[in-house]
């Protein structure tokens, strides 16, 4: 979502007639967008502002600096007394106001601070060439969370749910085409909620079935899923939908219903399970892959073993681990049984190399198989090309770039953990 918002201030700017600087040293004008999910992505937040702030006093008077997203909604205007040299605050509703913002402060020499969680976000529609080049984009189609899982600073930071009109997503889905994306991502905190009222009631099935329809497009994917909301009539969509990937990020948390009722996520491991067997009996070759916590309040070693126990049961293509950590404001703040974080680090540990073993054998899978892989650009690496499989495994491989933004056979060679090696058979 931030990368998104990021594009969205970043495309305000270019309509502006400004251009991208190639590092800050050079820049006029420098906005940090910032995320507080945990702690330490606060501290790298502020270790950033610190520097840019003291650019600015040694040498860049002139130098414009803002502050966006989740730290900045949640600190609001105590950043300006804090840092006198910042400029502006935007928090995560007010981005449709940038434009007025940015005259306020290079024209008006203003200081603006704009938190106000009780707007509705809006998006402006831009007309310009700022996706020229790239492959694939992201896409907002909700903001907020209503759920509060007990660990979550979200919906405190990024106010109610809101989905916007199905309309308003396809304008700006064509606008996304017309510049040569083929692949997007919808977004949203629990896109399963998805529900826009003002055109009776269009659901998230039904908006995918709309993007499915858009001539251009390849492929379309979605984050975040909840369990909890993950209907049958969604999962039907990998089945019927052409350009849906075959690849759903659904996160467990964890595999204790102890703690996962002291989450507050409103799922039993039981149920989860069951979700998981719907999607794999479907043999479209889906992949999986999950968010964990470890170390919440209140995990004993026995609740722990029953997540270890829970992936080595599913066999996640993959998983994104974190260590719990605490966020203020929110009810697991206050719970008892909190886990020293040696304790936790420890766990984190054993959860990554369990899993890292288990993400191996799924990727081992794809050896000798043809796979269709979209073209995305130059490999980390570089040398060779670099793609994703519709089931989301990036793919390394020797083709020349003509083949940029087009689905190629790959016929897999070699795998690691973190991606495969194939040979290009034809392009399709
Ligand atoms: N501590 C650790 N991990 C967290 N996440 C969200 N809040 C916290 C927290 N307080 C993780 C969850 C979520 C992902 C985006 O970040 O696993 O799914
Ligand atoms: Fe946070 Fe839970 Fe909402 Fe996800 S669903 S954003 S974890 S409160």
């Amino acid at each position: 979502m931030n990368e998104y918002d990021s594009d969205l201030v970043g495309r305000f700017l270019v309509n502006s007639g400004l251009a991208p600087a190639d590092n800050h040293g050079n820049a006029d004008f420098i906005i940090i967008n910032t995320c507080t999910v945990r702690a330490k992505a606060q501290q790298k937040a502020f270790s950033i502002l610190g520097r840019m702030a003291a650019l600015k006093k040694k040498r860049r008077p002139d130098l414009i600096l803002g502050i966006m997203g989740c730290v900045a909604q949640q600190e609001g205007p105590d950043l300006i007394n804090r840092f006198p040299e910042l400029d502006f605050v935007l928090g995560t509703r007010e981005i449709g106001r940038f434009p007025e913002i940015l005259d306020r402060v290079m024209n008006g020499h203003e200081k603006v601070v704009a938190v106000d969680l009780s707007q509705i976000k809006s998006f402006p529609d831009m007309n310009h060439n700022y996706y020229q080049g790239r492959v694939k984009g992201y896409l907002s189609i909700m903001e907020g969370c209503n759920n509060f899982c007990s660990f979550c600073i979200v919906p405190f930071v990024r106010g109610r749910e809101v989905s916007r009109t199905s309309r308003d997503i396809i304008r700006e889905a064509e606008c996304l085409i017309s510049q040569g994306i083929k692949e997007i991502t919808l977004l949203g905190q629990n896109v399963n909620s998805y529900l826009s009222r003002e055109e009776k009631d269009v659901g998230f099935p039904m908006l995918l079935k709309m993007l499915n329809g858009l001539d251009g497009l390849t492929r379309i994917r979605f984050t975040t899923s909840h369990p909890k909301d993950l209907s049958d009539q969604l999962i039907r969509c990998f089945e019927e939908l052409d350009k849906l990937c075959p690849h759903i990020h659904l996160p467990l948390q964890s595999g204790s219903n102890k703690i996962l009722s002291r989450m507050n996520r409103r799922y039993t491991r039981e149920e989860y399970l069951e979700l998981v067997r719907k999607l794999r009996d479907m043999g479209l070759d889906l992949s999986i892959t999950s968010d964990i916590i470890v170390g919440f309040p209140g995990e004993t070693d026995e609740d722990f073993k029953m997540t270890l126990e829970l992936i080595k049961r599913i066999e996640f293509d993959g998983i994104y681990s974190f260590k719990y950590s605490d966020r203020k404001g929110t009810l697991a703040e206050k719970m008892n049984g909190k886990v020293s974080e040696d304790e936790k680090a420890a766990r984190l540990l054993k959860l990554q190399g369990i899993q890292h073993a288990i993400t191996l054998k799924r990727n081992n899978n794809y050896l000798g198989r043809l796979q269709d892989v979209l073209v995305e650009g130059e490999s980390k690496k570089g040398g060779q090309l670099t793609g994703r499989t519709g089931s989301n495994k990036i793919v390394n491989f020797d083709c020349n770039s003509s083949n940029l933004g087009h689905i190629v056979k790959v016929l897999i060679k070699g795998v690691s953990s973190n991606s495969l090696q194939g040979l290009l058979v034809n392009r399709q």
